[in-house]
């Protein structure tokens, strides 16, 4: 609901209300939390004069600005309220953001000295809040967007803390909670991509806030480059946060009449914990953000030939490989890296989106009807931003990676990004990638994208280099609107919602190590759901750690998202194959409940030494719980008593691995007693169902 009256502005809905007012031409932010049904308004105009909706820079508010415009005689902007309207909401915005949305409440504004007008737009969904921002030039003069943040809020005076996650490729989602602090902070990245080091993503929360109580502001940006999420705790104790794309230094360049729209950020409000703020961002996100095509859809379990057959491929290898999977069950083997150009390693071919005859003289043809022949289909990885400086298309473009004239440009990975800010070179990919789709029977994409940008010269690069590859993203949904894309950049690189917008899953990381995984996978479930979690069951030792997990751990950590695997059948032993067969069947039962269901996290990984996790269905008929300890200890809690959440306190349920009923309430007030086997690392999966009397 949108109600506006005497310049107050009220946006609610069950979960949240979000409040501003104008004031003599001004927007003064007022109220953002638990929702208010009698609104009457005159008190927090009073209240809440300090605190701006949108701050300007230069005009006596000398916290951190939202907006930063400069002409080549201002740098202060003195925007004032014009109008506003209710309207339904924009369809496109030239970047993901939010669908299905309903009313947005428009409010312009006007700087008349600078010659520039500003709207902002916010729409109420069921589960959350969208807001974004657009700048126009009106004037004859060229204008500098040096900041324009998406969102910001002036928080009431208070002792908040703030949850995040940061980490490395390998190491992604680590989980850092931590207090707020006098002065400015800034999390971000100038990386051109949202990068493993930081997460577009903040949660502020009170200090005694924890899964299932106290108040927590999530807020999310949907974009793909360069992002800040800037804090500043003032003298006074007020606390700032704000949240937007980074315009890297010189800023953006508008002419007359031209304009920039700032991403969507989303806010989701939560009085119940941050239990409750993930679940509404993962209702959110499934009704509001994943394509439909694909969204509470059950994914296809893949097996995917990367750590086990790395570069070593061929017609022949990969007939074999396609040989031993037949029986395991999956529905889609992917042929991961090296199949293109002559890709022996790392060092060559990408932008050589041709089949490498070397090892595939017959083309992918012989391996996709071999797949077919078992009833599985086939899988391609791709990287499509990236060249190599060894590759056809470099020698013939290489004006077409982004590089500074005269210098050398730097290589990570021994590859360079193209520039997808021009269009010839996203027309160019854009061919030889539908070529490749139209002349072979793929229903699978892995697009990978494995480095970040350098060399770049100016802000507009990288703002419309991130628009690229939307178009491109855009262009091949639309012409292949069948095609699974699995989103991935060395892991969660890129696991934000813009990619997920096109991606309805993304590889999580390149760590398959159980353990780690809990880690990983846990904090991101504070946003995203697990459909959209790709989790692959690999071979131990593992790969990344050395570390040996029980198979069926691996199974059951994998199992909470997209399940598949990453192994060579033909290095399984009889019981390992027996088993993956056992898990698929036993996954195919469960996914849907898996997928749509709500999440409950039940022990936390970083602080317990063991996980667990429950996935209740709608409605609140049947359970999935996966509890999983780290290393054992003499003494230790074992059996442990788990107290579950979420299921309806009245009703009977059957624990399916005991054949033993249950009431709801003592399944979550007294809970359930869980004994797992001797041995690091052992695991349990729970089936819990209503038992209909
Ligand atoms: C990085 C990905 O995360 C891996 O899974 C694999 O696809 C490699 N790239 C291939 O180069």
């Amino acid at each position: 609901m949108i109600e506006v009256k005497n310049g107050f502005f009220h946006i609610s809905n069950e979960k949240f209300s979000y409040c501003f007012f104008e004031r003599n031409g001004k927007l003064y932010h007022s109220y953002y939390g638990s929702s208010i049904k009698e609104c009457v308004y005159t008190d927090f105009i009073l209240d809440d004069s300090d605190k701006m909706e949108y701050p300007e820079f230069g005009r006596g508010d000398f916290c951190i600005p939202a907006i930063v415009l400069r002409t080549v005689n201002s740098l202060s902007t003195d925007f004032r309220y014009v109008s506003y309207e209710i309207l339904s909401k924009k369809a496109d915005l030239g970047m993901p953001a939010l669908r299905n949305g309903g009313e947005t409440l428009v409010v312009t504004l006007v700087d008349e000295i600078v010659g520039a007008e500003l709207k902002l737009f916010y729409t109420a969904y069921e589960n959350g809040l969208a807001r974004h921002a657009e700048i126009k030039n009106l004037c004859a003069l060229p204008l500098w967007v040096d900041k324009a943040m998406s969102a910001c809020i002036d928080f009431p005076v208070g002792e908040y803390e703030t949850i995040g996650c940061c980490g490395r490729p390998n190491n992604e989602g680590v989980y850092c909670r931590e207090k707020t602090v006098f002065g400015l902070r800034s999390i971000e990245s100038s990386c051109g991509t949202t990068s493993h080091r930081y997460s577009p993503f903040l949660c502020v929360v009170e200090t005694d806030t924890n899964e299932d109580y106290g108040q927590g502001y999530g807020f999310q940006l949907i974009y793909s480059g360069n992002f800040s999420i800037e804090m500043e705790k003032t003298e006074a104790s007020n606390l700032r946060v704000q949240i937007g794309e980074k315009i890297l230094y010189g800023g953006i360049k508008l002419e007359m009449g031209e304009g920039l729209i700032t991403p969507e950020v989303v806010l989701v409000y939560s009085e119940n914990g941050l239990g409750d703020m993930s679940r509404s961002f993962h209702r959110l996100y499934r009704k509001n953000l994943l394509n439909p095509r694909f969204a509470d859809k059950i994914r296809p379990i893949v097996l995917n030939s990367w750590e086990s057959l790395v570069y070593d491929i061929s017609e022949t290898r990969f007939l074999e490989f396609v040989e031993n999977s037949k029986r395991l069950g999956v529905d889609t083997i992917v042929l991961d890296d090296g199949w293109f150009g002559k890709r022996d390693d790392d060092t060559s071919s990408l932008g050589d989106w041709f089949v490498d005859r070397d090892k595939f003289p017959n083309g992918l043809s012989p391996v996709i009807e071999r797949c077919k022949k078992y009833g599985m289909k086939f899988g391609l990885w791709i990287e499509p931003e990236c060249v190599s400086p060894n590759s056809e298309l470099y020698r013939m473009h290489p004006d077409w990676a982004i590089c500074t004239a005269g210098r050398e440009g730097i290589q990570i990975r021994n590859q360079y990004v193209l520039d997808f800010s021009k269009k010839e070179v996203r027309d160019y990919i854009f061919d030889a990638i539908k070529i490749l789709l139209e002349n072979n029977e793929i229903s699978y994409l892995k697009w990978d994208m494995n480095r970040y940008l350098t060399d770049v010269t100016d802000a507009k690069t990288y703002h419309n280099y991130v628009r690229g590859v939307y178009d491109l993203y855009a262009r091949l949904t639309t012409a292949f609107p069948h095609i699974l894309i699995e989103g991935c950049a060395s892991g969660g690189g890129r696991f934000e919602p813009s990619i997920l917008y096109y991606s309805p899953m993304i590889w999580t990381s390149d760590n398959t190590d159980a353990w780690c995984r809990t880690k990983i996978q846990y904090s991101a479930s504070l946003c995203y759901p697990l459909q959209t979690m790709s989790n692959h069951v690999s071979r131990c030792p593992n790969n990344q750690t050395g570390r040996i997990t029980p198979f069926s751990t691996r199974g059951a950590v994998a199992s909470l998202g997209c399940l598949g695997y990453e192994l060579n059948p033909s290095e399984c032993t009889a019981e390992e194959l027996y088993l993956i067969e056992e898990q698929i069947k036993d996954y195919r039962k469960d996914a849907q409940l898996i997928l749509t269901g709500d999440l409950y996290r039940l022990l936390n990984p970083f602080q317990d030494n063991a996980f667990c996790e429950l996935i209740v269905s709608e409605d609140k008929s049947e359970g999935y719980l996966v509890y999983v300890r780290g290393l054992n200890e003499p003494n230790i809690a074992n059996p442990r008593r788990i107290r579950m959440k979420g299921l309806r306190e009245t009703a009977t349920y059957r624990i399916l691995e005991r054949d033993k009923l249950y009431s709801g309430q003592e399944l979550m007030s007294i809970g359930l007693q869980i004994q797992l086997k001797q041995g690091d690392f052992q695991s349990e999966i729970l089936h819990i169902k209503e038992a209909r009397r």
